[in-house]
């Protein structure tokens, strides 16, 4: 079996972490990265700290608009594809760089396997809800986190074959967490105490792009009544950039530590302390209900519905009063539900694919 994986961006990096090295037991893997996250803070730290495969190929392409960035990823798969002639094109997520390998593998006739397939936030302004539903509308192997998006793909009607297999991602969470409570020091280069600070993402480009809803977002901060590390994604510190007079509210916040972005351990290491996470990603919700700290999170609609089901996560749009309340609540009481996998998403991922034969 030859496969060529498409990934370009972080949590990209740390999804193939459940899959590469197992893969490339089975198979012949070829890995291009698209080259959409180029800084090494988001992209080389990862493949370092996670012993990830080095991508064979770099394309090199940068950012630009949505338009633009996946018409130029497009236009470098092509040849890619042709002189390859993988078996199957893996794909993860939901991201420019899914969209634009799932396409150009679908238009050289070559099965597509979807990673993440069925996540739906049912909210069609985000590209990435855009792209997740074109993703799995192009691919012939749809590899669900969740019964929920097994659902969803039943319901459109969905082409290619669903399969449940877990969450790569919980995957990677829960075997690299021993690893950074042992080996990082964030917790005392950020300066706080186990337990008592919260940590906080945000670049959603609904929440930062437009200057009403970026000062939303720090009123939001502004109000966290404890110790916050807020590691800037660079969407958000270029829309800060252009806005100093929000940038100088942030960087006063007496409570408020502004910093670079982590590498994974780090991320890891700061949120499995944290009393909450605050957040606009998709993929750090489900990483904190993996390792049991409370989600608070800065949109209307998410596409992991069972954490807020079961109680670890709130939906606060940007909105101070809700925020301030959802930090406020105490964690469920209880076990947590299994709801990802348990940690062996990436096999089956392997076995599906090691397995898989195109139907005639
Ligand atoms: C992308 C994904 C998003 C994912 C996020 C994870 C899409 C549509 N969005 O958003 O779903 O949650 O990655 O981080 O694909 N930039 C740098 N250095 C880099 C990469 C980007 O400075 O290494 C800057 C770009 O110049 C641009 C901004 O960050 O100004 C946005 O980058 P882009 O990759 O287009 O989208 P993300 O916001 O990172």
């Amino acid at each position: 079996m030859r496969i060529t994986t498409v990934i370009g961006n972080r949590p990209q990096f740390v999804k193939a972490a459940a899959v590469s090295g197992r893969l490339r037991e089975v198979g012949k893997e070829t890995t291009i990265h698209t080259g959409q996250h180029y800084d090494d803070a988001l992209s080389a730290i990862f493949f370092e700290e996670l012993g990830i495969p080095a991508p064979e190929r770099q394309l090199g392409i940068g950012s630009g608009s949505n338009t633009d960035q996946t018409a130029r990823m497009l236009a470098a798969l092509g040849p890619e594809l042709e002189r390859e002639r993988p078996d199957l094109v893996l794909v993860y997520g939901d991201t420019n760089s899914t969209l634009a390998g799932a396409l150009a593998g679908a238009q050289a006739g070559v099965p597509v396997a979807h990673v993440e397939a069925g996540m739906r936030s049912f909210d069609r302004t985000m590209p990435e809800e855009l792209n997740r539903v074109l993703v799995d509308h192009a691919s012939d192997l749809l590899l669900c986190s969740t019964p929920v998006a097994v659902e969803n793909l039943r319901r459109e009607s969905a082409a290619g074959r669903v399969e449940l297999v877990g969450d790569v991602m919980a995957d990677v969470a829960l075997s690299f967490a021993p690893v950074a409570a042992q080996r990082s020091r964030a917790l005392d280069h950020h300066g706080v105490e186990e337990g008592a600070y919260v940590l906080v993402t945000a670049h959603r480009a609904g929440n930062v792009d437009h200057p009403a809803r970026l000062e939303r977002l720090v009123e939001v901060l502004e109000a966290v009544p404890f110790d916050a590390v807020f590691p800037v994604h660079p969407r958000t510190r270029a829309r800060l950039a252009a806005a100093p007079a929000l940038r100088e509210r942030l960087e006063r916040a007496p409570r408020l530590r502004l910093a670079p972005p982590l590498g994974y351990l780090d991320f890891l290491r700061l949120l499995s302390s944290a009393r909450a996470l605050v957040t606009d990603s998709g993929g750090a919700q489900k990483e904190a209900y993996v390792l049991g700290v409370p989600c608070v999170t800065l949109r209307d609609r998410t596409e992991w519905v069972e954490t807020v089901e079961a109680g670890w996560n709130t939906l606060v749009g940007l909105d101070v009063a809700t925020a301030l309340a959802a930090l406020e609540r105490p964690a469920p009481a209880g076990e947590r539900p299994e709801l990802y996998g348990g940690g062996h998403a990436g096999e089956r991922v392997r076995d599906l694919l090691a397995a898989y034969t195109a139907p005639p």
